[in-house]
């Protein structure tokens, strides 16, 4: 009797489909995509704007569900979870950072980060000391106690990035996390994005218009019309030319 040993990849999606229904028009955004992310990959999603991008990782994050397909992480399908298990499995397992970070604006920047780790009981202390480390890392330790609301777009976008990393997930979505950064910010969090996956194995996806971040990711997923396609890095260039995406 043989065993199948190979470790389920960390992400799957297996024949998803994602319609929405807007004014009893049906939006056909995804359309049967197959897909295996393996434990320590780094993947980028390119895309022109409204192809689907942040539909996908919202699926891949399990904050929506697909209307056909399912998906599994590390094995696990979690279609058959309840909100609160998907609740308590995001918190456990996955980093997100939203396209519009979604943070508390009325809240300091250490609150913010802190609060995944509050959610999982973490002892406080432990969490304000793994809080601070991070967003030292981010280059924001003078920043830690101004309330989101009075920080710049880059810095609030850094702390959603720490929100997302603090607990180091074993899965990193990331909505065009260098996307509101200068190119020196924006290659700092690149880098935090890279030493976390060096240093913990951790399995990453972003979302990026930034054709020189996706050419850095081990491999690039192109979505067009629904499809996605696994492309080269030799032919991203070009690939994203003839889409109009804008090229950095
Ligand atoms: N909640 C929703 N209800 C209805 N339609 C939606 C909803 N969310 C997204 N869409 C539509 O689905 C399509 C894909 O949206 P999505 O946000 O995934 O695109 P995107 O690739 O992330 O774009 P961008 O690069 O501009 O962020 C768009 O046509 C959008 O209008
Ligand atoms: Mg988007």
């Amino acid at each position: 009797m043989t065993h199948d040993t190979t470790p389920p990849a960390a992400i799957e999606l297996q024949g998803i489909s994602k319609t929405y229904i807007r004014n009893s028009v049906r939006v056909e955004t995804l359309t049967n995509i197959d897909c295996a992310i393996e434990k320590g990959e780094l993947v980028a999603v390119v895309g022109a704007s409204g192809v689907g991008k942040t539909t996908l990782l919202h699926l891949m994050g399990a904050l929506d569900r697909p209307t056909t397909g399912a998906v599994l992480h590390f094995g696990q399908d979690i279609s058959a979870l309840s909100d609160e298990e998907l609740s308590r499995f995001r918190n456990k397992t996955l980093g997100f950072v939203f396209q519009f970070h979604h943070l508390l604006p009325e809240f300091t920047a250490l609150e913010n980060v802190i609060m995944p780790c509050l959610i999982a009981a973490m002892d406080k202390t432990e969490a304000v000391n793994m809080a601070n480390e991070i967003l030292s890392e981010m280059g924001l330790a003078s920043r830690r106690d101004h309330r989101i609301e009075e920080l710049s777009g880059g810095e609030q976008q850094r702390v959603a990035l720490a929100r997302a990393m603090v607990k180091q997930p074993a899965i990193l979505l990331a909505d065009e996390p260098t996307g509101n950064l200068d190119e020196h910010t924006g290659e700092r969090v690149a880098e935090l994005i890279f030493e976390m996956n060096r240093r913990h194995g951790t399995t990453t996806v972003i979302v990026t218009h930034n054709l020189a971040l996706a050419a850095r990711m081990d491999r690039i997923i192109g979505l067009v019309e629904g499809k996605a396609m696994e492309l080269s890095h030799e032919e991203l260039k070009s690939w994203a030319v003839d889409r109009q995406m804008t090229a950095h």
